[in-house]
Parts: C-alpha cells; structure tokens; sequence
C-alpha cells in the first residue's frame, strides 16, 4: 500500500453509557475484541489504507489509551529474557504501528466536536475520520476507496451501509442519488438518528469518513442536535445542502464486513465473528459452539 500524506482522526472521547460499567474507568475503544483493544484494529486500519500519522481526541479516561500506544520498556525486557519472541512482537507492535497523537476534548459535547478538536493538528488539508468502535474486516477495505474517490472528485466521503429499516434510527441516514459507479452516490441530504417513518432511505451513515478542512468552519458554528450535542451529521448536511462550501458530499456504498463494537450484542458478535475467522483460535472455539453450545440452545 503506497504511503498516503493524509491524517487520520479516531474521536474516542465519548462516554460510552451503553457499556457501563465496563466503561467507568476505561474508553470503551479500549475494550478488548479477542485480544487486541477495539482502537487497535481502527489505528492497523488506517495504517493498512497508507496513512502513517494517527490523532486521536481522548476524553477523561485518557492513559488506557495514551498508554497502549506506548512502549513498556519492563514487559519488553521480560519478555526478551525469557525469550517470548512472539508474545514480545505482539507488545511491540501496538507501539511501532504509527505516529500516534493525542488531544483532549475536555467536556464529550458531540462526534462533531470531538472532530473539531482535531483543526489545529489537521491544518488545511484533506482528513480522515474513523470511529474507534467501529471496525471494518481487514479483507474488505473500505478507505482506501473512499480516499480515492475524495481525491478524484474533491469531495468529502461518508461510508454507508444498507441496515433493516428498524435499525435506521440508530444512524444518521442519507437521501441520496446515484453516480455513475456503482458504489458511489451523491448525497443530497442526511438526518441524525430519524425514525423509520422519516427516514430518506435505508442507507445509514458508518463510521468512517474523508473531510475537506471547510468541514472545521461548518462545525465552529453547528448548534447543538439531536441529544444536545454537536452532530457531525449536521454540519455534513450543511455541506450537502450548499456545495459552493466544499464541493460534492459523496457516499462510498460499503457491502464488506463491519463489527460495531460499541453496543454490547454486536460487541459478543464481533468477538465471536473475529476469533472463529482466527487460525490459532477458530478451530476449537467452532468445535465448542458446535459440540457443547449448540446442543443446550435447542
Ligand atoms: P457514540 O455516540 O457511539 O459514543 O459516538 P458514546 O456517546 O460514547 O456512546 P454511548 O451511546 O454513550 O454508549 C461515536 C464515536 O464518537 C466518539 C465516541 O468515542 C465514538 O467513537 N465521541 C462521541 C467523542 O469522541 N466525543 C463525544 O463527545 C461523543
């Protein structure tokens, strides 16, 4: 994958109230899927997708977080002495994966204002967004796509996904018109979190985007939405609604594998999904489920 000048942006301030308690002392981006923290995945993603600078916007539980990407120099010797090579690679590579940094948000007001945090580290260029319990499946990359469609078209790029129409009001959603390419639409409008009955389509808004800087000005003056925070969604629909702004808002139609590890009954899914699809854990987890889960369930 050829190097991509691009920064990525992972908004992991949030309070993550579905996942109380686990989430009282520690980032629910921090919670472990088989056995790497949820972000980890995230930060592999954007590295796999070319990207090489990595800022994530951090809220009050922030040295889980902080501290994983770090060296710990006294596990590292351990394991050099007792000569665990591969257990000393896997330690390692968290902190080698990167450039890794970290800005506060302070008070968790919004995905939109965590996005704003990032202005000062981002500068005028072209960004990257990936939420950091939202995980895309390796074998189906997704941002690279839309990193190439921004650039073909200077447009911003929202991943969507078709979801059951009872679950669209747990996404921002988005009325769009098709391109061209198959995979591709023009978004004409989108709505936060709307209900079955008011949704534009069944096209919901997943956690990874390509923002052009003017999405930093639109935010500085988005009021607060839905739930009293400041909504990402609002200021895309700010865009959508005038592309004298900042050109086109695209959408990349995503039809791969995405894990959200931020509700608990997909979160026991994800981790299910990821360790059977795993060589060195899948076999026998597959027998168990088969031999002794199965038969107790029916
Ligand atoms: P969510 O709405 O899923 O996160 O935000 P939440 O508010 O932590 O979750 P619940 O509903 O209370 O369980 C989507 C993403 O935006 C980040 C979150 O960390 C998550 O990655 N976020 C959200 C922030 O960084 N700051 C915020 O103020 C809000």
């Amino acid at each position: 994958m050829s190097h991509r000048s691009i920064k990525a942006v992972i908004p992991a301030a949030g309070l993550g109230t579905r996942f109380l308690p686990a989430t009282k002392a520690m980032p629910k981006e921090m919670l472990p899927v088989v056995d790497k923290p949820a972000i980890q995945y995230v930060v592999e993603e954007a590295v796999a997708a070319g990207i090489d600078d990595v800022l994530v916007i951090i809220g009050r539980n922030k040295n889980a977080l902080a501290n994983h990407f770090d060296r710990v120099t006294e596990l590292e010797h351990t394991l050099e002495q007792k000569g665990d090579t591969s257990k000393l690679e896997r330690v390692m590579h968290s902190s080698s994966l990167a450039d890794i940094h970290f800005v506060r948000q302070g008070d968790p007001k919004g995905l939109g204002h965590a996005v704003l945090r990032a202005k000062k580290h981002v500068g005028n260029e072209t960004f990257a967004v990936l939420l950091g319990d939202d995980l895309i499946d390796a074998r189906d990359p997704l941002l690279s796509r839309m990193i190439d469609v921004s650039q073909a078209q200077s447009a911003t790029v929202v991943a969507l996904m078709e979801v059951d129409s009872s679950q669209i009001h747990l996404y921002g959603c988005a009325d769009v018109v098709p391109t061209g390419e198959p995979d591709v639409v023009r978004i004409k409008a989108l709505v936060e979190k709307p209900s079955a009955a008011e949704a534009p389509s069944n096209l919901a808004i997943i956690g990874r985007y390509v923002l052009k800087p003017e999405i930093f000005e639109v935010l500085e003056t988005t009021e607060p939405g839905k739930g009293g925070e400041i909504q990402l969604t609002d200021a895309l629909q700010e865009l959508a609604g005038d592309e004298q702004i900042a050109g086109p808002v695209l959408g990349v139609v995503f039809r791969g594998r995405r894990y959200d590890t931020g509700d608990r009954l997909d979160y026991l899914k994800s981790t299910i999904q990821l360790a059977l699809d795993r060589d060195d854990l899948g076999p026998e987890l597959a027998a168990w489920i088969k031999d002794e889960l199965t038969p107790t369930l029916v």
